[in-house]
């Protein structure tokens, strides 16, 4: 086919489809190396519309993702830092695979089959997000992926048996990609030799802003959620799931993070915001949207599927400044959020929730996309 762009009426010109598609493409350079003097890759990832995905085999961690505003100009929306050392000497979970499980077990420990297994106390009593060495700081193998509409990542780790208290040789799989339609998708996949509990997720702090120079309080929030599950003054859920309808917690239609994230409610209190489990609205674990966030200056939209049951929205309540990240950016109060899709926390201990247990034979199989759009008609 033949296509006339008429830029100049006099004298158009012609050009042909394959002279107008630009490829996708995946490039790898060094990032440094760990204090264990093992070096570390950063991969570029970049689809047909220019999106860009940038992805290191440290910890996971994706390190910047540019993507289109209404005006088509393409900005980093994510939180992170410049250098791998940065990375080593602290970060709060930036871009991570987080596991082997997500999220926090109260007391840090757990039962199976009658044995009880202890884990690291990183977060109060309680372990958080894999322990004092989880997923998010080890170094993962790599397998680039590339076929005309998707570039991909597939990386994969083994974590030993008793590794941070968990039972179980765990073959980890998680396999990033990035397609022409401007999604970005982690599989995540996990084998074990021992019945053994696994919640991964994803941490990526979102700004949808671009110029990371402000707070998250004035993007929409949708989440397909009619109850949340409330949290002890640990952040422990409960064990209830409490109905969303004329609470800050209501996200079934798009609302501001920051309409009523300042209201005078103890949930919010003790979560300093948000940071809790929505209980998503789902029948079976197809993959559905579960999410959407709607940026009103930028025009960037980002839609979340996925299969699990549930997902922490979590405001960076947390970040206080202390923190300069990319090109000087100095991460205040709110200035990211995060979507982590996941099973519910403490379930390990939680009977009534639904099982974390994987069992020899099994496959732990869960997916997420982040897709993202512009507002139409702007
Ligand atoms: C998660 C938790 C938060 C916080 C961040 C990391 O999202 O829910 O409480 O620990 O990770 O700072």
């Amino acid at each position: 086919m033949i296509i006339s762009c008429s830029g100049n009426k006099e004298t158009p010109f012609e050009t042909t489809d394959q002279e107008l598609e630009s490829k996708n493409s995946i490039t790898k350079s060094y990032f440094g190396t760990t204090k264990e003097g093992v070096a570390v890759d950063l991969y570029t990832l970049t689809n047909s519309n220019g999106v860009e995905l940038k992805i290191t085999n440290y910890g996971g961690i994706v390190t910047s993702l540019k993507v289109p505003d209404k005006q088509g100009e393409f900005d980093d929306v994510v939180l992170g830092y410049d250098s791998l050392s940065s990375y080593l000497e602290e970060t709060p979970y930036f871009g991570a695979i987080v596991g082997r499980y997500a999220n926090r077990i109260a007391q840090a420990k757990f039962t199976l089959d009658g044995q009880e297994y202890s884990l690291a106390q990183n977060n109060g009593e309680n372990t958080l997000h894999g322990g004092l060495i989880g997923f998010d700081k080890v170094v993962w193998e790599t397998e680039e992926i590339q076929t005309d509409n998707e570039v991909g990542l597939r990386l994969r780790y083994l974590s030993e048996d008793m590794e941070e208290g968990y039972p179980g040789n765990l073959e980890v799989e998680v396999h990033y990609t990035l397609d022409n339609e401007n999604a970005f998708k982690i599989d995540y996949k996990a084998t074990t030799d021992k019945k053994t509990v696994v919640n991964l997720t994803h941490h990526s702090y979102f700004n949808l802003k671009g110029k990371i120079d402000s707070d998250i309080l004035d993007h929409f929030v949708t989440i397909n959620a009619s109850r949340f599950l409330p949290v002890d003054n640990n952040l422990i859920p409960t064990g209830e799931l409490w109905e969303v309808t004329g609470t800050p917690f209501d996200f079934t239609q798009p609302k501001a993070i920051g309409e009523r994230i300042n209201d005078d409610n103890e949930q919010l209190k003790l979560g300093i915001g948000y940071d809790h489990c929505w209980v998503i609205d789902r029948e079976n674990d197809d993959m559905i949207i579960v999410a959407s966030v709607m940026e009103p200056t930028s025009g960037r939209i980002m839609e979340v599927y996925s299969t699990e049951p549930g997902i922490q929205l979590y405001t960076g309540n947390f970040l206080n400044g202390t923190i300069t990240g990319k090109d000087g950016a100095v991460y205040n109060h709110r200035y990211g959020f995060c979507l982590e899709t996941q099973h519910y926390p403490d379930s390990p201990n939680k009977p009534e929730f639904p099982s974390v247990v994987l069992e020899p034979g099994d496959t732990y199989q869960s997916s997420t996309v982040y897709k993202f759009l512009v507002k139409e008609g702007e």
